[in-house]
């Protein structure tokens, strides 16, 4: 049994959620994406050797690293990786605009499933591309993806990359196998590089399945760049480390031209090598499998408090993630700026939808629910009672 109800004290460590300035004493910090709690201590296990020996000299990637990296593909998504299709970059962020780097050139249009995480839309704006949207639509209170749309801009404005986000954040969609393939079909016969961030997988819930974009059809070796991060999954954010695998040769000629420009092939931090063998062997499987039930457990007392006490939010049960998309647009609190209305009336951070997530976001909010159940439940009384008192 791992320990999900208490976690280091975040406005003492810096932490980007918590201890944020100009912030009231007694916020609740629910906004960017990592996790309150405590790691799988076979992460400990592995970083404390290294600073014991206190020496960071550049470091090779061991076949023990490429071993675990393979192995998790295969034990859990029935992927065989050749190593030579594998490198890796300090973020995923970092790994999507080195992508559009290479496989688009200023001025070409990027395809992306809208609304969607503001820093995808700054990679595509520093890499000078244009960003095309393709919204997700609302059907039956689910969100699902516009083929037809994305097809037609496709024909029109000819992308030389598709940017998908899978999971997808902020609905929590987690694609599936006939989505996917279709996707890669339309891409395929377009000649559409497919970049896929892939970083929300690992948090996936029953009766959705995660697949990689290289394991859901064998086309999307041809036109695909799979890009993953432990970081979501597994708290390590500040263990900055992304695994992309690439299995077409001249894509991957591309993409280690770059590497090499970037000098990346040397700057493999030691932390996150060792961090990411130990996790990728399946030394954390259990604490995963734990941490999934947690944040199920939180996930339902939201969504049932809402429905319990007839909240005017309207909140898209996630696939994939921790992180909660509502529609406030009943909620009489207006569209605009609603992280202004948490924070001033119950003191939660969270994430705008229109700010954060682009103008398809307007009158939505993004909860992140990765806390102790009790700062949930706290953080639930507040807005129930911001919602009473209006
Ligand atoms: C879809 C998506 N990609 C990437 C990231 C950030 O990953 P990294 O810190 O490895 O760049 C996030 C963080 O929330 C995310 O939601």
């Amino acid at each position: 049994m791992y320990e999900f109800d208490r976690t280091p004290d975040h406005r003492n460590n810096h932490s980007y959620r918590w201890d944020m300035p100009d912030m009231p004493d007694d916020v609740i910090g629910m906004g960017t994406a990592d996790l309150d709690y405590f790691c799988a201590p076979c992460i400990r296990d592995a970083l404390l050797p290294i600073a014991e020996e206190n020496c960071y000299n550049y470091r090779q990637r061991t076949d023990e690293y490429y071993d675990a990296v393979c192995g998790w593909y295969r034990r859990n998504h029935g992927l065989e990786l050749r190593r030579e299709w594998l490198s890796n970059v300090p973020s995923t962020i970092g790994a999507v605009r080195m992508g559009l780097g290479i496989y688009a050139h200023p001025g070409d249009a990027v395809i992306v499933q809208t609304p969607v995480f503001q820093p995808i839309q700054w990679a595509v704006e520093g890499a000078d591309c244009r960003l095309v949207d393709n919204p997700m639509r609302i059907v039956d209170g689910h969100y699902e993806i516009d083929f037809e749309d994305f097809e037609r801009k496709i024909a029109s404005e000819h992308p030389s990359v598709y940017l998908m986000v899978n999971p997808h954040n902020p609905t929590g969609r987690v694609f599936t196998e006939s989505e996917m393939k279709k996707l890669v079909d339309i891409c395929y016969r377009s000649g559409v590089t497919i970049i896929s961030d892939e970083v929300h997988g690992m948090i996936v819930y029953e009766g959705s399945r995660f697949i990689p974009l290289l394991a859901c059809d064998e086309r999307a070796k041809e036109i695909g760049v799979q890009i993953t991060s432990l970081s979501k999954g597994y708290n390590i954010m500040s263990l900055p480390h992304a695994i992309i695998a690439i299995a077409d040769e001249e894509k991957q000629r591309l993409w280690m031209r770059q590497i090499q420009a970037f000098s990346f092939g040397y700057a493999t931090n030691s932390f996150a090598l060792a961090a990411v063998t130990s996790i990728m062997r399946g030394e954390a499987d259990g604490w995963m499998a734990e941490l999934r039930e947690y944040l199920k457990g939180n996930l339902d007392l939201i969504l049932s408090f809402i429905e319990e006490h007839g909240l005017p939010l309207k909140a898209f049960r996630p696939e994939g993630s921790f992180l909660l998309w509502i529609d406030c647009r009943d909620a009489g609190i207006g569209e605009e700026h609603l992280d202004r209305f948490f924070m001033d009336s119950a003191h939660i951070h969270l994430d705008d939808g229109e700010d954060n997530f682009g103008p398809e976001g307007r009158g939505f909010i993004r909860i992140n629910f990765a806390v102790t159940r009790s700062i949930l439940k706290e953080a639930l009384e507040r807005i129930l009672r911001a919602f009473g008192n209006r």
